[in-house]
């Protein structure tokens, strides 16, 4: 155990890039590390320098600095904002979602004959956020699903988790947030421990890489809504405003905007979102 330790230490101290990557983590995800988070910084850095075969975090820092754009870079964001995610995440977000956003917009949506409902969730991780989107909106719509183009994209900046999203496979534990019903309907049963999307539902469900960075978020159509939950405490305001921004660009008119129940888009926003509830903004 001490000898562990005395050996992460010494890979810490082999860290001669530091401020470098400090500064391009910061413009490239717009994140900031403080000295006093530095360490617990490296820490989680571990399973990422496995993951890329280095030795020493210099090692895996070259690689970053040699290429920003690299997986490894979606990984260390990964791996800073912490990628733990659960169905179900927030109740209330979705009962607001269903008692009060749907029956609102479809009911508009049918007058002008429109029979299209898109959701994005960012910064998605591993998928139990969009899942939960696309169940919601099958038993939403119920009979009339399939009269309907019904699209949910999941996004994040690591590859890695968006694997496993599009894997469906969870541990039981993420998903004890569903209803036992809905469970029983969307779910198999992999392994006493372990459940998965049936395949029929996987498909309800897009995935690709995003960095919430990028400037001009690319996409063919408006949402009707967008999650991007738990990801904002990680970024200053400068970085919250930027994407709150580019999020208000791919909105439909009148479009919802979820954070983190305990996040905020700050008294900035408010020209652009109106505040509905805690983590519930509405396009103006
Ligand atoms: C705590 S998880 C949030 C999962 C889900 N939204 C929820 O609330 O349960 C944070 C996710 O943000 C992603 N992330 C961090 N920085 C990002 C960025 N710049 N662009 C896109 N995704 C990012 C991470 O990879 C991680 O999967």
């Amino acid at each position: 155990m001490n000898t562990n330790t005395n050996a992460n230490r010494t890979n810490i101290l082999e860290c001669n890039n530091y401020e470098s990557v400090k500064e391009l983590i910061y413009t490239h995800l717009g994140i900031s590390i403080s000295e006093k988070d530095q360490e617990e910084f490296f820490h989680k850095l571990k399973p990422v320098m496995s993951a890329y075969n280095c030795k020493t975090l210099d090692e895996l820092f070259q690689l970053l600095l040699e290429d920003p754009n690299n997986e490894i870079l979606g990984e260390i964001a990964n791996k800073i904002t912490t990628n733990y995610s659960y169905f179900n995440r927030e109740t209330n977000h979705f009962d607001f979602l269903r008692s009060k956003v749907l029956p609102e917009l479809v009911a508009e949506l049918r007058k002008k004959s429109t029979f299209k409902l898109s959701i994005w969730s960012a910064a998605c991780s591993t998928g139990e956020e969009p899942y939960t989107l696309g169940i919601l909106l099958r038993e939403f719509l119920g009979a009339y699903y399939d009269n309907w183009i019904v699209s949910v994209l999941g996004t994040d900046i690591s590859s890695k988790v968006l694997k496993e999203a599009k894997n469906a496979i969870y541990p039981l534990e993420r998903v004890e947030g569903m209803p036992a019903d809905l469970f029983l309907k969307y779910f198999d049963r992999v392994d006493p421990q372990t459940v998965k999307v049936k395949d029929e539902y996987k498909k309800d469900v897009g995935f690709r890489v995003l960095n919430l960075k990028h400037n001009g978020y690319q996409f063919r159509e408006g949402f009707n809504a967008v999650f991007c939950r738990n990801v904002f405490i990680y970024f200053d305001e400068k970085m919250i405003d930027h994407v709150a921004m580019n999020v208000h660009r791919c909105l439909d008119k009148g479009g919802y905007f979820f954070i983190g129940v305990s996040e905020t888009l700050g008294k900035r926003n408010t020209n652009y979102f109106e505040f509905i509830a805690p983590g519930i903004y509405r396009k103006k």
